[in-house]
């Protein structure tokens, strides 16, 4: 009877381990064009305009640059914008695992180094109720980005890497609510 229990127990636990992973793996990205629907208004903010107009928007174009047409070719490189040794780092879409992409989404290789790469695959959270709601959105896949995310992409494997300032880097970015009045 004791084994039977200790059976019973130790298979809910591995259910509930697989189906915690399961439920991770469902979470997929979207795209800014999705998150532009709310995202780009006065009274939101306008994340999405803010985004576009700075630099990770335009992470793909640089890899188009002399400066990355050069390294490429001093290091054996053919195309810099379509190598994931470059690509990995300056797009979402190249960054993230295929099978978590939504293929109803909207998630494009040109849109760079887009929101969902900051605050995690957002085909759960987006949904206005959860979006409302702190606790939910954060059990629905939403990340409030902090200094470890950045330094993912922030670190000595860029070619051209700079020193890397969080407070200064972070304020360059910075995209808030509006302080309700
Ligand atoms: C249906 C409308 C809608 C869509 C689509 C949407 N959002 Fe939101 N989002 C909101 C609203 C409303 C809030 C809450 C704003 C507030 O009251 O502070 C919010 C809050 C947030 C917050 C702060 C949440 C917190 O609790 O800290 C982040 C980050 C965010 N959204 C990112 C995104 C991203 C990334 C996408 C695209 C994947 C997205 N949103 C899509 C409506 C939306
Ligand atoms: C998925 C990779 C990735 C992540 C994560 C990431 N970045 Fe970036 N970031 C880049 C790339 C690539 C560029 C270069 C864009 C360009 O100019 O082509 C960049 C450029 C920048 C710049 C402009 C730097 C300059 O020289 O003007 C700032 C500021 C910045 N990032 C801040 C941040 C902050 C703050 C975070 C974390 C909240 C962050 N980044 C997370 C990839 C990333
Ligand atoms: C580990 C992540 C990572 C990889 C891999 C990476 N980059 Fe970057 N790249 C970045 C980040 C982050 C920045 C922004 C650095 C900053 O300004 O602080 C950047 C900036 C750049 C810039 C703008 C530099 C400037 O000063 O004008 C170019 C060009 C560039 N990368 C080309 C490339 C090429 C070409 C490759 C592939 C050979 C590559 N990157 C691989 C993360 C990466
Ligand atoms: C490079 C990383 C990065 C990208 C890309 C990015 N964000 Fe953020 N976002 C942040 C950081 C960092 C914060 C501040 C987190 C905190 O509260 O400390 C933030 C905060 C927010 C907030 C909450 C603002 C507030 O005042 O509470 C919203 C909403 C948001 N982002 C939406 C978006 C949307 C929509 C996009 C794409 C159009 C986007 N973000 C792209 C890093 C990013």
């Amino acid at each position: 009877m004791r084994k039977t229990i200790q059976f019973l127990s130790m298979l809910f636990l591995v259910f509930s381990v697989l189906g915690t992973f399961a439920i991770a793996k469902d979470f997929k990205y979207v795209g800014a064009a999705k998150c532009k629907t709310c995202h780009n208004t006065k009274k939101s903010g306008k994340q999405y305009t803010i985004w576009k107009n700075g630099p990770h928007a335009k992470a793909m174009e640089s890899l188009k640059s002399e400066k990355s047409l050069k390294y490429a070719k001093e290091h054996g490189i053919a195309d810099p914008s379509k190598d994931p040794k470059c690509t990995k780092c300056h797009s979402t879409m190249a960054a993230v695992d295929k099978a978590q992409i939504d293929p109803k989404g909207k998630l494009t290789m040109e849109e760079g180094v887009s929101c969902e790469s900051c605050h995690g695959p957002g085909s759960a959270y987006k949904k206005m109720s959860v979006m409302k709601n702190h606790e939910k959105a954060l059990a629905n896949g939403l990340i409030v980005p902090d200094e470890k995310l950045c330094i993912t992409c922030h670190n000595e494997k860029n070619p051209f890497h700079k020193p890397f300032n969080y407070k200064e880097y972070a304020a360059k970015i910075a995209h808030p609510t509006p302080k309700k009045k």
